[in-house]
């Protein structure tokens, strides 16, 4: 497995590849890696000849007043944990290399990015696109891979890649819980004892929302209500949104179709901003 830090060799080695006819899979990720994010590997590599795993805590994408420097850091792991699963090249840059001093372009998807997180975290989407068009550039993969975990995140790179014609497919990836429901997070370092206890109450209030679609129930506030209550039966737990949004776009539904609905949450645990969501 090779370790490559610079756009510029990483940009030679995917010309290199595609003069050989090989098809590239790119999976974007901001490290600490977990058994989500080596899902989304496994995924990428049965639908490429090459697999690229980038690894970089992008810095536009976090507030001013967020856990950036506090984001789990561990490249020596991450790159024992591609390797083990057949990555054939880990592209980790400095900062600095992805963006000069003066630069002055960004990528922003205006409509999708306005809901759910984006209301809370109002600049996050626009440093999401950014980086991934500019890793989309450097890499010029064939194929990228997203999970469902971000479910927002999916559609808006989706809608980016339609509007601005990117050559890319999307791969949308099944969503990784552990047993007890959690969905797994890089976050998820940040609990410690009854804190993660108290987190499988995200996966459990969407498990009783999704009870009451199978039973029936096609009042979208009753549902998001019944989800609150749930999440309310911890007082650790702030909600910050319980939304139902279509299942492919993530933009609000007037009317709550099973299995084409999904339920989004974001809440604070202590001081944790965690998300979940479950297709309905
Ligand atoms: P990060 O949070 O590291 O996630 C990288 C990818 O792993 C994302 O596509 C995310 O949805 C996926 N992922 C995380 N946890 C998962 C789980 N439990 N099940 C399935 N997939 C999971 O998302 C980002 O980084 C960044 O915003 C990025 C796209 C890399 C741009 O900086």
């Amino acid at each position: 497995m090779k370790i490559i830090q610079t756009p510029q060799e990483m940009s030679a080695f995917s010309a290199q590849m595609r003069r050989e006819n090989k098809k590239i899979a790119l999976v974007p990720t901001m490290g600490a890696l977990h058994e989500g994010h080596l899902s989304l590997i496994d995924i990428a590599k049965k639908n490429s000849d090459i697999t690229v795993v980038s690894i970089f805590v992008n810095p536009t994408q976090f507030g001013p007043n967020e856990d950036f420097s506090a984001y789990p850091r561990q490249l020596e792991e991450d790159a024992k944990a591609c390797e083990g699963r057949g990555v054939d090249v880990v592209f980790a840059p400095l900062a600095s290399s992805i963006y000069k001093k003066d630069a002055s372009t960004c990528v922003v998807e205006e409509e999708i990015s306005a809901n759910l997180c984006g209301k809370s975290r109002p600049t996050h989407f626009r440093g999401v696109t950014t980086v991934v068009a500019i890793l989309f550039n450097i890499v010029k993969p064939d194929v990228a891979v997203f999970g469902e975990k971000d479910a927002q995140q999916v559609s808006v790179i989706k809608r980016m890649v339609r509007d601005l014609f990117m050559d890319v497919e999307i791969i949308r990836a099944p969503l990784v819980r552990q047993e007890n429901g959690l969905a797994l997070s890089s976050r998820n370092k940040y609990l410690h004892g009854m804190q993660l206890e108290t987190a499988c109450r995200l996966s459990e209030s969407l498990k009783v929302g999704k009870a009451m679609v199978e039973e029936g129930c096609r009042n979208i506030d009753r549902v998001k209500a019944a989800i609150v209550n749930s999440l309310a039966k911890s007082s650790r737990i702030r909600v910050i949104y319980v939304e139902i949004v279509d299942a492919e776009t993530s933009l609000p539904v007037k009317e709550l179709v099973p299995g084409k609905c999904r339920a989004a949450i974001a809440v604070w645990l202590d001081q944790t901003r965690l998300i979940d969501n479950m297709v309905l």
